[in-house]
């Protein structure tokens, strides 16, 4: 997959370091070739000797090494590379990269480079929500600097937030989008994500439980085997993936809207779970509490944008794909939704609360197609994710 492509690896000094290790492992199993180089801070974490060894290269670590600069100057080091890696990004390196500062060999080489960069920023979640942070954040991006991570979860510090660095294979799979040619290059397939928020008035809203996770999953799996992805996404928790168009919706009716604005396609997968129902007449100012009356919703149906898609006469992509949260009688219940909508397939899973799948990271998928019901192992989402992107593959061809 990533073979013939040399990654320059920059391991910046944080506790995520020693995932490093692993992710050295990982893009190394993946054919890449991993040229590493680490800050002094980050000799403090992992030793250049485990990272040599891994890497099966020299470790660089020093800008004013004289050795290196007869054997390899720090400019072409920069420039071999098909991808500069950062992995851990922590505040300071962002920041130095931010500013243009080249004090040591890392910064040098990141200033120094015409290649494309990546980072995996790493912090204390305090670190990363600081404005001087996210600043530097958007200045990188605007230099077109990609970004993977970081998730949310439990950090070494003993707090809890966005600041872990993405793991391993979250960075292989952005690596791979970002270089490799896959089976679905110059296939363009959109996908929707997330809950949607239906106004009641302009403080109010009706919403559901979806984090958005298995969308961002297939969105950023297909990316990785080559599609060009439109990720049409309603207010979510978790980030959009690298590399993918990204639309911003609200409402199901903006959904639908951009989901047809964004054809033709040649695949079209509906991960987002939408509200079946609007408040009719959103109120414009916000509904004052009265006493003694309650104040009464009234209701109309969304458009269910599956659905039409699925009916399309004209311009219908090649392969249309709903799902289906159901609670019981899941396949019975999914196979005539697949019938009622006209989609090809229906990811059907069982949301029952005790399953704990609503909002967690695992999925217990069974895949309803013309030619009957195939349950999938309960597995991540982010496997879900890469086995429907390889089907999907498979079948577009
Ligand atoms: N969907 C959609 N537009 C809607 C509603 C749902 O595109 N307005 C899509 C979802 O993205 C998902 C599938 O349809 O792919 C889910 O079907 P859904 O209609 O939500 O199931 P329901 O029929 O609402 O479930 P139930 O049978 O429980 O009502």
């Amino acid at each position: 997959m990533l073979s013939g492509k040399r990654i320059l690896l920059i391991i910046g000094g944080g506790i995520a370091a020693y995932k490093s290790l692993d992710l050295i492992r990982r893009l190394r199993e993946r054919g890449a070739a991993v040229t590493p180089v680490m800050t002094r801070a980050a000799a403090e974490f992992v030793t250049p000797l485990s990272v040599s060894a891994l890497a099966g290269e020299k470790v660089y670590t020093d800008l004013f090494d004289l050795t290196d600069e007869a054997e390899m100057g720090h400019i072409q080091l920069s420039r071999v590379a098909d991808l500069v890696l950062v992995a851990p990004a922590t505040a300071d390196l962002m920041a130095k990269m931010a500013q243009g500062l080249a004090g040591d060999l890392a910064t040098t080489l990141l200033l120094a480079t015409d290649t494309p960069v990546m980072i995996a920023p790493a912090m204390n979640v305090r670190m990363w929500e600081h404005p001087a942070t996210q600043r530097n954040l958007a200045v990188l991006r605007g230099d077109g600097v990609s970004v993977v991570g970081p998730n949310a979860g439990d950090m070494a510090c003993g707090e809890y937030g966005p600041g872990r660095m993405a793991e391993p294979l979250e960075i292989v799979d952005a690596v791979v989008g970002a270089l490799a040619d896959g089976p679905l290059t110059g296939k363009r397939i959109v996908v929707t994500s997330g809950p949607t928020h239906e106004p009641i008035d302009p403080v109010r809203y009706i919403a559901n439980r979806s984090s958005g996770a298995q969308g961002t999953a297939i969105a950023a799996a297909l990316r990785v085997l080559g599609a060009e992805v439109v990720f049409v996404t309603g207010p979510a928790e978790v980030s959009p993936p690298e590399g993918v168009e990204v639309v911003r919706v609200n409402t199901a009716r903006e959904m639908r809207a951009a989901v047809l604005a964004a054809l033709p396609a040649e695949a079209a997968v509906f991960a987002a779970a939408v509200a079946d129902w609007k408040v009719i007449a959103a109120s414009d100012s916000k509904i004052k509490k009265v006493a003694g009356a309650l104040p009464v919703l009234e209701f109309e149906e969304n458009p269910d944008i599956l659905a039409e898609v699925a009916q399309m006469t004209e311009g219908r992509p090649t392969l249309v794909v709903g799902f289906a949260a159901e609670t019981n009688d899941v396949i019975d219940n999914a196979t005539a939704k697949r019938a009622r909508k006209g989609c090809d397939w229906i990811v059907a899973n069982d949301v029952s609360p005790e399953t704990g799948i609503m909002g967690g990271s695992e999925n217990a998928v069974t895949l309803i197609s013309g030619s009957g019901a195939e349950a999938w192992p309960r597995m991540g989402k982010h496997a879900v994710a890469r086995q429907l992107a390889a089907r999907i593959a498979e079948t577009l061809v």
